[in-house]
C-alpha cells in the first residue's frame, strides 16, 4: 500500500502505487531505447507521424511537431499543476512556526520546500512548450489561470497538516502516477520525480495522524475533526464527474490522461478505507461500504456545487491565497532584478574573455 508505514507494503485495494511509478520509469527508458525513427520522413505528413508516436507509446519531445491544441492543453494543464504546487505551500507554511517539535518543524520545512521544487520542475516542463515562466506567473497573478481548489481551504489545527499529507498528497499521487506515462516526455519525466517525493509527503501526513490518533482523547478528536473537514474536498480534487468533464476525451486520446476522474476517485477511496482503519479514524461517510459485485467501495460524492463555487473564487481562502501570492511576487522583484543583472554581467564578461 502506497505511502503507508503501518500496513503490509503490497496488499490491499489500490496498493502498489510506488511500484507503478517504478514501472513507468522503466517504460520511459524502454521507449527511449526502442528503435526510433529519427523523425518524420521528408515528405511525411507531420500529423500522421505525431499519431504514430502516440500509438507506439513513445514520447513527444519539445522539438517534435505537435498539434496546436495538444500544446495548448499541455501548457494549461502543466501550468495549473505548477501553480498548485506553489500556492499549496501556503496552507502548510502557516504551520511551520507552530509545529509542535523541532523534528516536526524540520520535516514540514522539507516538505514545503519540496513543493516549491515541484513548482519549478513543472514551470520548466511548461517552458519546453514555448511559453515563459514569467508569462505563466503573470497569468496566475491576474487570475487568468487556476490552481487546485483544495488550497482554498484553511488549516485550522496542527492535525490539518497530517490530513493534508494523508489525503491531499494522497489524492495528488493517485492523480499523478498515471501522468508518469503521459505522452509528453518532459511532463512524464518530471512526474516520476514528483511522485517519489509525494510518497514521502503522504507518509509524513499519515504518521502525524497516526501519532495523534494514538495520543490523548483530545488529540484523537483533533485528528478526526481534520479528516472530517478534508475528506470531501480531497474527493473533489479529482474534478467533476465523468459526464461533466469537458477536456477528458481528447486528453485520453492524446494519452495525456489515462484514467477518468471517476476511476481515479474510486481508486483513492478504496485506498483510503484500509488506511483509515489502521489509523483508527473514521471516514465521514455513513454510506461508505464494500460492494462485493463491483469489487469496490460505494461512497458519497463530494458537493460539486461547492467545488464550482471554490473554482469561481468563492472558497474560504481564495482571496487570501492570491493576495499572499501577489505580495510575495512583488517582494521578490529585487531578487529577480539582481539575478538578471548578475546574469547580464557574467554574459558580457564571458564575451570579453572570448
Ligand atoms: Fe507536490
Ligand atoms: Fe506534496
Amino acid at each position: 500500500m502506497y505511502g503507508n508505514d503501518f500496513a503490509p507494503p503490497e496488499d490491499g485495494p489500490g496498493g502498489g502505487l510506488l511500484g507503478e511509478v517504478e514501472a513507468a520509469e522503466a517504460a520511459l527508458r524502454e521507449a527511449a531505447a526502442r528503435a526510433r525513427r529519427g523523425g518524420p520522413a521528408p515528405d511525411e505528413d507531420l500529423a500522421a507521424y505525431f499519431a504514430d508516436v502516440i500509438d507506439a507509446d513513445q514520447k513527444i519531445e519539445p522539438r517534435d511537431w505537435m498539434p496546436e491544441a495538444y500544446r495548448k492543453t499541455l501548457i494549461r494543464q502543466i501550468a495549473q499543476h505548477a501553480h498548485s504546487e506553489i500556492i499549496g505551500m501556503q496552507p502548510e507554511g502557516n504551520w511551520i512556526s507552530r509545529a509542535p517539535s523541532l523534528k516536526r518543524k524540520a520535516i514540514l520545512l522539507a516538505k514545503v520546500q519540496d513543493e516549491a521544487g515541484h513548482g519549478l520542475y513543472l514551470y520548466a516542463a511548461a517552458e519546453t512548450l514555448g511559453v515563459s515562466r514569467d508569462e505563466l506567473v503573470e497569468l496566475l497573478i491576474d487570475g487568468r489561470q487556476k490552481y487546485s481548489s483544495i488550497f482554498n481551504y484553511p488549516t485550522l489545527t496542527w492535525a490539518d497538516v497530517g490530513a493534508i499529507g494523508w489525503l491531499v498528497d494522497g489524492a495528488a499521487i493517485v492523480n499523478q502516477v498515471p501522468l508518469c506515462r503521459c505522452s509528453y516526455g518532459p511532463y512524464a519525466r518530471a512526474m516520476i520525480r514528483v511522485c517519489k517525493e509525494e510518497s514521502f509527503h503522504q507518509r509524513q501526513g499519515y504518521e502525524i495522524l497516526h501519532t495523534l490518533a494514538h495520543g490523548t482523547p483530545e488529540q484523537k478528536a483533533m485528528a478526526q475533526d481534520a479528516v472530517d473537514r478534508w475528506w470531501y474536498p480531497s474527493l473533489a480534487m479529482f474534478g467533476p464527474p465523468d459526464g461533466d468533464s469537458t477536456h477528458s476525451a481528447q486528453s485520453m486520446a492524446w494519452k495525456i490522461k489515462r484514467f477518468s476522474n471517476d476511476e481515479l476517485r474510486q481508486r483513492f477511496v478504496d485506498m483510503c478505507v484500509q488506511q483509515a482503519e489502521i489509523l483508527g479514524l473514521t471516514i465521514p461517510d455513513p454510506d461508505l461500504r464494500w460492494n462485493e459485485q463491483r469489487q469496490a467501495h460505494d461512497y458519497s460524492q463530494p458537493d460539486y456545487d461547492e467545488l464550482m463555487q471554490v473554482i469561481k473564487g468563492n472558497g474560504p481562502c481564495n482571496r487570501q491565497r492570491m493576495e499572499h501570492r501577489r505580495r510575495a511576487h512583488a517582494d521578490g522583484a529585487w531578487v529577480r532584478e539582481a539575478a538578471a543583472a548578475y546574469a547580464a554581467k557574467r554574459n558580457s564578461r564571458e564575451k570579453v574573455a572570448a
